[in-house]
């Protein structure tokens, strides 16, 4: 096991690359099992869950080879429809290759992911979606059996905006028979990215990036070739490092468009955010302004970036509320910060921050994905020494972090636990 050990208040300074989204690379790896020949998608970072997904390929009996900065996917010969428990355990999107499988062989069996630290996120609305395509589903122990001769169109109604719902069924409707609305879809980014790789597979889509998704559905799909667009998460959290440590930083690859309600937020915070041609420059204040946040779906402000914002908040001069309202367990970082000397209380999905001069740096554990980057983010701020534990959960969404942040001028290092 290995740990992150930061010595903090160093202010970051240089610039920093982005790497290509998590997000937005899973649906399309998933995506190639919609065709049968040889697909290609390129700046796909090195992540735990990328490893997960492409050994989930791997066990459907696609062929796959890393080559650079790219993935190879050969989904020819698919032999097996089961996504099995372990590896849906490991990494709940798993549950996207319900739909192209569904959709190019009829059948799928695919083990239930169950909650996670951060909510119960069940995927009913999934189920919801194909059964209006005509599938047949069954709960078989712990596992959802989906048959359907063919798919036929549909007009799907989500009860609320799912990211994961809208890209599964975008998948699954692509070779359905007929046309297909998907009303209350979700609008991020990434599902633009997934519906324009479709299309150039020969999909018939409009409206992706809206709430109303229209599909005609053919008959087969050629093989995807793409580059996948740069993480905005990732992309918003060294923002907000530069932000923390009074830093001065160039975030190669952060796209306006993407993140404006971040941005905007931001901005209020007096962080100063300067647009230039391959990113945007991030000047930290000497004094951070308290601001209050409410997360909701794209393009509301980000729950991923929730966490992360309220490390932020902990050192503004005021007092900060932050509502989350996308899951119902996201405050695991809060008695982590709490003891760095955060002075933070929760009621129900809010919080409320009074900002401290000084984080006082400590051993605290990571709990999820972006917990971590927020207790790496508060190490980076904090006196003395900071020690972030458990942190395979950072491994699952950022590439290389430590290295990154070194090449800011943090003081911070992996080391064996
Ligand atoms: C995606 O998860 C992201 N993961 C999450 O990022 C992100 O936090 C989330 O979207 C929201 O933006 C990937 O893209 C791999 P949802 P997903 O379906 O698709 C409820 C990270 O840190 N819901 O939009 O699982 C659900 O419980 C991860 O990178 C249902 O009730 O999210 C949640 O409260 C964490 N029934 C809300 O909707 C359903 O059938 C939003 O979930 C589906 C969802």
């Amino acid at each position: 096991m290995h740990k992150i050990v930061i010595k903090g208040g160093v202010p970051l300074k240089g610039e920093v690359r982005i790497s290509g989204a998590k997000n937005a690379v899973l649906p399309l790896l998933f995506a190639t099992l919609l065709s049968d020949g040889q697909s290609e998608i390129c700046n796909v970072p090195a992540l735990r869950d990328i490893d997960t997904a492409v050994a989930l390929l791997n066990t459907l009996g696609a062929t796959t080879e890393r080559v650079g900065d790219c993935c190879q996917v050969n989904a020819s010969a698919i032999q097996s429809i089961e996504a099995p428990y372990d590896l849906v355990r490991t990494m709940r999107a798993s549950v996207l290759v319900l739909g192209p499988l569904l959709a190019r062989c009829g059948h799928a069996r695919v083990s239930l992911p169950g909650g996670c630290a951060i909510g119960a996120r069940p995927i009913d609305q999934h189920l919801k979606g194909f059964e209006a395509l005509g599938a047949k589903i069954t709960l078989d122990h712990g596992y959802v059996e989906a048959h359907a001769e063919r798919l036929r169109g549909a007009h799907i109604i989500f009860d609320m905006p799912t990211v994961g719902g809208t890209e599964n069924l975008l998948m699954a409707t692509a070779l359905a028979e007929g046309e297909s609305i998907i009303e209350n879809a979700a609008r991020e980014p990434e599902i633009v990215q997934l519906a324009e790789a479709l299309i150039s597979m020969g999909a018939k889509i409009e409206g992706a990036g809206t709430a109303r998704i229209q599909i005609e559905g053919v008959s087969s799909l050629n093989p995807l070739k793409i580059s996948v667009m740069p993480d905005r998460i990732e992309a918003g959290t060294f923002m907000i490092a530069s932000a923390m440590t009074g830093g001065d930083i160039l975030v190669r690859g952060a796209q306006q468009r993407d993140q404006e309600a971040l941005l905007q937020k931001m901005a209020e915070a007096g962080v100063m955010i300067h647009p230039e041609r391959d990113g945007l420059r991030v000047v930290g204040p000497e004094k951070l302004m308290p601001v209050d946040i409410r997360t909701s779906t794209f393009p509301g402000f980000p729950t991923d970036m929730q966490a992360q914002f309220m490390a932020m908040m902990a050192i503004a001069d005021g007092t900060s509320r932050v509502s989350e309202n996308v899951f119902e367990n996201r405050f695991m970082h809060v008695c982590e910060l709490q003891r760095l000397g955060a002075d933070i209380s929760i009621d129900g999905h809010s919080a409320q921050i009074h900002g401290v001069k000084q984080l006082l740096g400590a051993p605290v554990m990571a709990t999820d994905l972006r917990a971590s980057a927020c207790l790496i983010l508060a190490g980076l701020a904090a006196d003395n020494t900071t020690e972030v534990s458990r942190i395979y959960h950072l491994d699952r969404g950022y590439e290389r972090i430590e290295e990154k942040l070194a090449g800011l001028g943090a003081c911070i290092e992996r080391v064996l636990e």
